[in-house]
């Protein structure tokens, strides 16, 4: 992509941008610029630039709209001490914007290019990226996306596609800050099948879980926490982030990829868990294994992992079983965030603000 730059004539006034960096939130402002560049199956891509964001114009029949041909990606930009700021791993995101196009049958985005574009809108903003000298977790939120704005209503992948990088101030995604949440497993709702787009970051898979995320808060609870779509017996995710538990023998335990998002933070965990004395070990867990395993003590921590939240400790968790309508509850621990959960935020967090050395080359700077 050759991204041309066009500054925003009239960007933010500097009173209102810091009074926006103050109190961020998640996902309600938006930086001055954003990427687009446009495809079609006859010219490719062309017509990239970093530009004043502005709304876009679709035709009504953009496929879009109608059959949700679309992929997203989320990652942050960080603040460092010396007000440097840095990427945390980008390519990672790339690599699985990649492979959601292809789920969803877009066109191919070259990964440099992916990572080019998010750097570019950094740059444009860099007032935008919070400083984090406070000690608060806060950053700039980077969204790309892809989206399918053929005009036509025939079933097949769209000729003409939209890619997209828009960028939004962010603070702690749940504005309780890190308290415990109670999930809902639910038996009700499904988030994915085997061969469904389950391991693709696209709008549909979040579209399908508000009804189940409504059904949690009915039921007292903050997430859902979602079971496999064949036998309704192992777990899968955590609400929009992956699930993990910590045992009292050391290890730290996921399910297993396939019908689940492949979390960059998910990786992440896994790869620092032995810098924290944990054993990381990815297997098919099984509802019955957590709730008898929550009973005697020998998981003694669970918790929900993502870019957007970090890690969100889980304290409770409810259900009902099958058939009885009865309902079951049960405590995660002693109820409260678990050392090992707060140790692995803290451990990445610090990786992340560069407070301490990036071993593996994960940060970029921008
Ligand atoms: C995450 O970062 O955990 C997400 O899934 C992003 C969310 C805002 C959709």
């Amino acid at each position: 992509l050759d991204l041309d730059l066009r500054p925003a004539p009239q960007p933010l006034p500097d009173a209102e941008r810091a009074a926006v960096l103050a109190d961020p939130g998640f996902g309600r402002y938006f930086t001055d610029h954003m990427a687009t560049a446009r495809w079609t199956t006859d010219d490719g891509w062309h017509d990239a630039a970093v530009h004043p964001l502005e709304p876009f114009t679709l035709h009504p029949a953009a496929a879009v709209l109608h059959y949700g041909q679309e992929i997203f990606e989320g990652l942050k930009a960080y603040r460092h001490a010396d007000g440097s700021v840095w990427l945390f791993r980008p390519d990672k995101n790339a690599r699985r914007f990649a492979r959601s196009a292809r789920r969803l049958a877009l066109p191919m985005l070259d990964e440099d290019d992916f990572v080019a574009a998010v750097e570019a809108v950094v740059r444009a903003d860099v007032a935008w990226v919070p400083s984090a000298a406070d000690g608060q977790e806060t950053s700039l939120y980077l969204r790309p996306f892809m989206i399918a704005t053929e005009a036509f209503l025939g079933v097949r992948p769209a000729h003409e596609a939209t890619f997209g990088v828009v960028a939004s101030p962010a603070g702690p995604y749940f504005s309780g800050g890190v308290q415990g949440v109670n999930l809902w497993v639910t038996d009700r709702y499904v988030r994915a099948s085997r061969g469904g787009t389950g391991d693709a970051k696209t709008g549909g898979n979040y579209a399908a879980s508000l009804a189940a995320q409504a059904e949690a808060r009915d039921r007292g609870c903050d997430q859902v926490l979602y079971l496999d779509g064949e036998e309704h017996a192992w777990l899968e995710e955590a609400g929009t982030m992956n699930v993990f538990l910590v045992t009292a023998d050391g290890e730290l335990l996921t399910p297993a990829l396939g019908s689940i998002l492949e979390g960059v933070t998910r990786d992440s965990l896994l790869e620092l868990a032995p810098d924290l004395g944990l054993t990381p070990v990815e297997r098919r867990i099984g509802l019955a294994e957590l709730r008898e395993r929550l009973a005697d003590g020998s998981v003694t921590e669970v918790f929900a992992a993502g870019t957007a939240a970090v890690i969100t400790p889980v304290v409770g968790i409810r259900g009902e079983d099958r058939g009885q309508g009865a309902v079951y509850e049960q405590q995660v621990g002693d109820g409260t965030p678990g050392a090992a959960s707060l140790a692995l935020r803290a451990a990445l967090l610090d990786l992340q603000y560069g407070r301490t050395p990036d071993a593996r080359g994960w940060l970029r700077r921008v």
